[in-house]
């Protein structure tokens, strides 16, 4: 299969994935909602795996969005805690495949222990180029512009930059997402139609890919089908065909 995926020629560089259903996946099977998000996790794995075959650098995953705190107090706790666990036990598989993992998201929220191995991790990978794993971790994409905004404001009251360098260029140096090309493709699971805040600034050409398949259910097959159709498609970013 992973052979097909390659011949197609002009496949995304770059997916976002909305890892979507977790919860209904467990509450359908009658278990814990947490059930759900530790199936999810062994997913990212196989989906990382997965992306050097289907000729994908660059992978962004939504794990925890800033809305995502008005969730009850054990479902956001077991969040985290998965997070602690899956950073300190995949560091090692990461590493190997030549994985470089980096955060975007605003930590001020987040407990010192997990900022502390979110860090340590970016840090350990940042050699690697195999391919890019993006983990968002409170993120929101209104609140990351905003973010972006006032680090540009402070840096015009300091006189180190004019109002009229402010261009489109210029604050996309300031977003988290400042190392990373645009997402191609956004996927995301579990049959809504929503983007949800995410990467609301680099998606404005992407295409977009609605699965009604649950986040723990989506296989390397699934994504490597979607990946294949996408090659056939035509992007003009607002130019007309020729
Ligand atoms: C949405 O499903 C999913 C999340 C809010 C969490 C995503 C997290 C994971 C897949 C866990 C692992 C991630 C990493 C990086 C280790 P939902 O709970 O909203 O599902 P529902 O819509 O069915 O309730």
């Amino acid at each position: 299969m992973a052979k097909d995926i390659n011949e197609i020629q002009g496949g995304p560089d770059h997916v976002a994935i909305i890892m979507d259903g977790n919860g209904r996946w467990a509450t359908q099977r009658g278990r814990p909602r947490l059930l759900g998000h530790h199936a999810g996790a062994r997913r990212v794995r196989e989906m990382v795996e997965a992306c050097p075959d289907f000729g994908v650098k660059y992978l962004t995953i939504f794990a925890f969005s800033t809305e995502n705190w008005k969730r009850t107090q054990s479902e956001v706790a077991g969040l985290m805690k998965l997070f602690r666990r899956y950073i300190e036990r995949e560091t090692k598989a990461l590493f190997k495949d030549g994985v470089r993992v980096r955060f975007i998201g605003d930590r001020q929220k987040l407990d010192d222990k997990l900022v502390s191995l979110m860090d340590n991790l970016e840090l350990y990978t940042s050699g690697n180029d195999k391919v890019h794993l993006t983990i968002a971790l409170n993120y929101g994409g209104r609140d990351e512009v905003t973010r972006a905004a006032q680090r540009l404001a402070f840096e015009v009251e300091q006189g180190r930059l004019s109002h009229k360098d402010v261009d489109a260029e210029t604050l996309a140096k300031f977003l988290d997402t400042r190392f990373l090309p645009d997402p191609d493709l956004v996927i995301r699971t579990s049959g809504e139609a929503r983007i949800s805040n995410f990467l609301l600034w680099q998606s404005a050409y992407a295409e977009y890919e609605f699965v009604d398949t649950l986040w723990p259910d989506f296989t390397a097959e699934e994504f490597g089908k979607i990946l294949s159709n996408y090659g056939n498609r035509e992007r003009r970013f607002g130019a007309v065909s020729v």
